[in-house]
């Protein structure tokens, strides 16, 4: 059998994930996995049509796809990512209909769930079988039991494909609305008194919705409000996960291009963020993505702290509980305060205009307020994560990360809260007397809210 593995690696033969597929090549010698880098060639193959086109024979050829790539920002590498974009432009997809798919990502497994169903989806798109997916932890090959699993994962798959096995689809095909909006004059205009007010857009037309949404929601101020255009900005490339940047959050791509210089002077310095994109797939654009991917300077350190967070989308928001679920994910892990999306998909324009001007008002109000409210799982679970790996496997390679996490107290471990565990040891020991155990249920409600009396009297 002839395995394609369309690698999402910026790294290349040098890709941590490769390690993965080379120790399933190594136990099924029977079937041929051939690797293509897709991250690392991203430039040629979007220049270039023949090798596009070179990519496609192969899939047309293979009996399967194995979609093999590293989390990056909550997703897959924006050069992954704009590969994936090429398809559709490209007209391509037939290519990959009725080809048998499984998806293996390697990761910190910080979101990796949002990762794996953007890809399940994408292969749900493309009307492709899709029948696994492998989301290992970066060290796990170095287990046996991440190895005993990693050739299980493989020996399904390929059972499946020479079963000819059904495979389920769990997404619908996005249906988009047909709304055409035309934002109108803002009568009564907000005033952002000494609040800063920054859009981030890949907006290149200003007749498209989100043109219109964006000028609305800029007209709904009476003071300025900058917008910086990342489709329009000198950015030279993509992020190449080259870790340059651990020691002191310096980008190999310092001085060669803008971004670090505008993500520094103009995002890190707002009160409030409004980013504004399409849906294109099922998340936001590539171009985004190199946004978020390039962003990754700061490594694990939350960047745009205290900011007031607003997302106006043009597309099918309701459809892609992934993309919400990883600006909501970004935006707790930066310590922020997500206020609202703001998408089309009303049936008219007048809703959508107050829409817009209301998320204006809420914004600059949190703003005043000094508003983040408590993060969820997203964000509590997530920061466990960072904190686990920065101070154990990580610190090496992120050594400004673990300058900031030892600075901030956020080696918060539970072990070390000394008080919390002599308490749950008292309370162990004492349960172990038959009365007192007998009696617990019956006081444990009125014992659990005791602590909070203090702070409800008066
Ligand atoms: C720019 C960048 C972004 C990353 N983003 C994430 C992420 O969102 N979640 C996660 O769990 N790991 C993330 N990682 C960790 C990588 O996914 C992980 O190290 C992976 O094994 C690298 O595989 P590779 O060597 O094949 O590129 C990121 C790494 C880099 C360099």
């Amino acid at each position: 059998m002839k395995i394609i593995v369309l690698n999402g690696s910026p790294k290349g033969d040098l890709s941590v994930t490769m390690q993965y597929v080379a120790y399933i090549q190594k136990r099924f010698p029977q079937h041929e996995l051939k690797i293509i880098n897709i991250s690392e060639r991203i430039k040629r193959i979007e220049k270039d049509e023949p090798t596009f086109q070179g990519i496609m024979d192969e899939v047309r050829m293979s009996d399967a796809v194995l979609w093999a790539f590293p989390l990056y920002l909550l997703l897959v590498p924006s050069q992954y990512k704009r590969f994936i974009e090429l398809i559709w432009e490209r007209g391509a997809t037939d290519v990959f209909k009725e080809k048998y798919a499984a998806v293996l990502t390697t990761s910190i497994h910080f979101f990796d769930h949002t990762a794996n169903d953007y890809m399940r989806a994408i292969c749900d798109d493309l009307e492709m079988r899709f029948v696994g997916a492998f989301p290992a932890h970066m060290r796990d090959l170095m287990e046996k039991e991440g190895r005993q699993k990693l050739f299980l994962f493989a020996s399904t798959f390929f059972e499946d494909v020479e079963k000819n096995a059904p495979a389920p689809k769990i997404f619908k095909p996005m249906t988009y609305g047909n709304l055409d909006y035309v934002s109108s004059p803002v009568e009564d205009k907000i005033d952002a008194q000494d609040k800063k007010v920054v859009i981030v857009t890949d907006c290149e037309d200003i007749q498209t919705n989100l043109g219109q949404m964006i000028k609305r929601f800029k007209d709904s101020f009476s003071t300025p409000v900058e917008v910086i255009n990342i489709a329009e900005m000198n950015i030279k490339g993509h992020c190449l996960g080259c870790l340059h940047c651990g020691f002191e959050y310096l980008c190999r791509y310092e001085g060669k291009d803008d971004f670090n210089e505008v993500f520094r002077t103009k995002v890190q310095t707002a009160d409030v963020i409004v980013f504004a994109g399409m849906i294109v797939d099922r998340y936001l654009s590539s171009t985004w993505q190199m946004f978020f991917c390039r962003s990754f300077f700061y490594n694990h350190t939350p960047s745009v702290v205290g900011k007031q967070v607003g997302l106006i989308i043009s597309g099918p928001l309701s459809q892609t509980t992934t993309l919400r679920q990883a600006i909501e994910g970004w935006v707790q892990f930066q310590q922020s305060n997500l206020v609202d999306f703001v998408s089309d998909q009303y049936e008219d324009s007048v809703t959508l205009n107050l829409l817009l001007t209301d998320l204006a008002r809420r914004l600059i109000s949190f703003s005043e307020k000094g508003y983040i409210r408590p993060r969820n799982f997203l964000g509590v679970g997530g920061m466990k994560i960072f904190r686990d790996e920065i101070y154990g496997g990580l610190r090496g390679i992120f050594q400004a990360d673990h300058r900031y996490y030892k600075k901030q107290g956020f080696y918060d471990f539970p072990q070390k809260n000394y008080k919390k565990r002599f308490m749950a040891d008292i309370m162990t020991l004492f349960t172990k007397i038959p009365p007192i155990r007998k009696e617990f249920p019956r006081r444990i409600k009125k014992g659990m809210i005791k602590p909070y009396q203090k702070y409800l009297k008066g």
